[in-house]
């Protein structure tokens, strides 16, 4: 009898494994056929996972007077069951299905162990159409835990690593010195570790050396076409020193569920290929005197590509950079030449233009000559053609001697679709080889989240003030933070900065009218500095930047404070003082500030310094000709600054307690209306 049993799960096990060999990805653990009796109801059934089914090739003719999805726990459909809704999640009567996949989820959070049979039934005529069983030991797919991480070196242990699906690990309480210099994620075919096998991104999607981990749960994804089951080990494996630090063997036939992420292949077309990062290729060909470079990103409409030529020859380097900022915007498709002269967007530097600038603004030729952009399945493909030495004097060169050190970097656009403040990029050191003896590739399908993880990860509070008992208030710089941060709290792109006021990041505050008030203006003083000169200006738009905008631009907006204009009607800051800023540790990683569970942590994280030097002080009063909402924002940047609401009453507030504490109170906005006072300022 036992031995039976075991032929029979061998049997089971060893299907499932060529289901997902011989069929195309594995879509879960197989139940069978549906048996069919009529209306030419026909399909596959699978189980996801303890509550879902998938159906595939289903068919049924639609002519039940009727009928539903159907399940029970009875010996054999009947009456006794319930509707299953169906794959919208409603319980109408089922129309036609032809040769359709899709997925069901029992109701009321029942399992798939609570029923014995799923049918097509027809409730009118107690008539079943089409039937599947469970059997009675049926075990659903579901998170298995396959051990722990105990390496030797580099103090790396873990808690539970757990196979959440066919493409997903969990690495939980991971620890990890960070100290070997190449050491990866690291998975592969054969018994044990080994120098072959694939790099799987970081928890962020970077293919970098992976960095030191604290006792972290993490979350990473197999990349490309690979799952769970092409695999047979993970390893964190130090390509340096060849050594496995760590790693735990992938038990044949997981009965875990399929996975949910989409593969989104993409066929580059030039022979050399580069996987910057998960999100990103970048593909080449030497062409006579020219190079052709393609560009693919999985990114939003929102979104630019950067990719270019290093600012210095023995790293990779942003400053002083080469690069090419590639995006669609509709049907039209960019690759513009840009570089890169401070760290900063292109501003006005008395008169000239500094930072991230358009060669055609500083003097120079845009050299990129587009060839195609197009979108596909949401991959922005853009293909451009360059001199590999430039016309364009200003611009870096293209060397196939050697390895070229290469930047790359993926962000958001801002209004006037320039780059904003990237959101990733590389730390580490990359080259390439434009012309290789023989062609290079190590790139895969891109693979997009659908289902969770794409929802924005939550913003942190939000800050405000009033200015009911304190008419002061002091403006530092600091940084702008994540998603979570300045962009999140604004909807706006962000740059490198933002304001701090009373210690927050861009509170909203809340001024009445014919009241004085004075922000206290650390912003930098000094003009030369693009990154660090900016002055505080009030305006009725949001973004502010005044001063790199057009005469005709500039004409449209209205300033109520922090400008005055010249005899020959330049306008000119009025609020610059001596710089405050607090900035990341040393230690730190930027990349990593949407880790930070609230801004209050996040605070406590950074470095506070302030120049020697007085603030300025710019004074204002609200009247009756300034409309309810106004932006406080630099003069020299877009984005940094946010809402000031100006109202006639305070009363109109409806806040129950005025506030205690010097003046400042925090108020918190919590789910939807609900104001909730923060008492306790640390
Ligand atoms: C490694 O762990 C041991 C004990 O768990 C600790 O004493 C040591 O400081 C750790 N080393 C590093 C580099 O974190
Ligand atoms: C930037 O481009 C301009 C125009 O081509 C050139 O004059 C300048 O030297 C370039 N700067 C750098 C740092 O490459
Ligand atoms: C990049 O290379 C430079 C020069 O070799 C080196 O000083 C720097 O530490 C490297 N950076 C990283 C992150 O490895
Ligand atoms: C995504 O959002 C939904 C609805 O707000 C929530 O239930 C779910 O937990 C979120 N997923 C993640 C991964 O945050
Ligand atoms: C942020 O840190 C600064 C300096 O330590 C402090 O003055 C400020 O109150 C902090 N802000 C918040 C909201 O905790
Ligand atoms: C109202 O404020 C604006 C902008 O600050 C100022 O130009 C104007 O003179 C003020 N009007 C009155 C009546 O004070």
């Amino acid at each position: 009898m036992n031995s039976f049993w075991i032929a029979i799960c061998f049997l089971q096990i060893s299907q499932t494994v060529k289901c997902q060999e011989d069929d195309g990805p594995y879509k879960g653990k197989y139940l069978g056929k549906i048996n069919s009796y009529h209306h030419q109801v026909a399909g596959d059934v699978y189980v996801i996972d303890e509550y879902s089914i998938l159906l595939s090739s289903f068919v049924y003719d639609g002519n039940g007077a009727d009928t539903f999805f159907w399940a029970g726990a009875s010996n054999r459909p009947g009456p006794q069951g319930f509707i299953v809704p169906d794959e919208y999640g409603y319980t109408n009567v089922l129309e036609r299905y032809l040769n359709k996949d899709f997925t069901l989820t029992l109701p009321d959070k029942k399992k798939i162990t609570d029923i014995r049979w799923f049918a097509v039934y027809d409730i009118w005529s107690q008539n079943t159409f089409g039937d599947i069983y469970v059997p009675e030991e049926f075990e659903p797919p579901t998170i298995q835990n396959v051990g722990q991480l105990n390496g030797k070196k580099h103090n790396i242990s873990s808690g539970d690593i757990q196979i959440l699906d066919a493409k997903k690990i969990k690495l939980k309480h991971f620890e990890y010195d960070g100290k070997a210099k190449k050491a990866y994620f690291w998975v592969g075919v054969g018994p044990q570790p080994g120098p072959k096998g694939f790099k799987v991104p970081d928890e962020n999607g970077y293919l970098e050396p992976i960095r030191a981990y604290k006792e972290e749960t993490i979350i990473l994804e197999l990349p490309g076409d690979l799952t769970i089951f092409t695999i047979d080990w993970f390893s964190i494996y130090d390509h340096e020193t060849h050594e496995n630090l760590g790693s735990f063997i992938v038990p044949d036939g997981l009965n875990v569920p399929p996975s949910l992420v989409k593969i989104i292949s993409h066929k580059n077309d030039l022979p050399n290929c580069l996987q910057l990062h998960k999100d990103f290729q970048v593909s080449w060909e030497l062409f006579g005197p020219q190079v052709t470079i393609q560009l693919a990103g999985n990114i939003g409409d929102d979104e630019y590509m950067a990719f270019g030529i290093s600012g210095s020859h023995t790293q990779s380097q942003m400053l002083n950079s080469d690069v090419t900022i590639a995006y669609i915007d509709g049907y039209r498709g960019f690759a513009t030449d840009y570089n890169i002269t401070a760290l900063a967007p292109c501003v006005k530097v008395l008169g000239q233009y500094k930072g991230v600038c358009k060669d055609e603004l500083v003097g120079g030729q845009d050299s990129n000559q587009i060839h195609t952009a197009v979108k596909e399945n949401g991959i922005q493909i853009i293909t451009y053609r360059r001199f590999l030495i430039s016309p364009d004097n200003g611009d870096k060169e293209y060397v196939t001697d050697k390895p070229l050190f290469i930047i790359w970097a993926l962000g958001k656009l801002d209004d006037k679709k320039e780059p904003a403040f990237h959101d990733k990029y590389p730390k580490t050191n990359i080259s390439i080889e434009i012309n290789p003896k023989e062609p290079t590739n190590n790139c895969y399908s891109f693979t997009r989240d659908e289902t969770g993880k794409s929802n924005l990860t939550e913003i942190w509070e939000k800050g405000e003030l009033d200015g009911k008992a304190s008419r002061v208030f002091n403006a530092y710089l600091g940084p702008s933070g994540g998603r979570r941060a300045y962009q999140g709290i604004t909807g706006q792109p962000s740059t490198s900065l933002a304001w701090y006021i009373n210690g927050m990041l861009v509170p909203e505050l809340w001024l009445r009218r014919g009241l004085t008030y004075a922000f206290k203006v650390y912003g930098g003083k000094n003009p030369h500095m693009a990154e660090l000169y900016h002055p505080l200006i009030i305006t009725d738009e949001s973004h502010g930047g005044f001063d790199r905008l057009t005469d005709e631009a500039q004409s449209k907006i209205r300033v109520l404070a922090g400008i005055e204009y010249s005899r020959r009607g330049r306008p000119r800051p009025t609020a610059a003082g001596s710089l405050c800023i607090a900035r990341h540790a040393e230690n730190r990683d930027r990349r990593l500030d949407d880790d930070f569970p609230s801004f209050k942590k996040y605070n406590r994280s950074l470095v506070y310094t302030c120049e020697e030097g007085d603030p300025a002080v710019l004074e204002f009063t609200p009247n009756t000709s300034w409309p309810d909402t106004v932006y406080y924002n630099s003069f020299t940047q877009a984005n940094m600054g946010w809402k000031i609401h100006v109202i006639d009453t305070f009363s109109s507030l409806s806040r129950s307690s005025a506030s205690k504490q010097n003046g400042i109170s925090l108020w918190f906005l919590l789910v939807s209306v609900v104001l909730l006072r923060y008492d306790d300022v640390m």
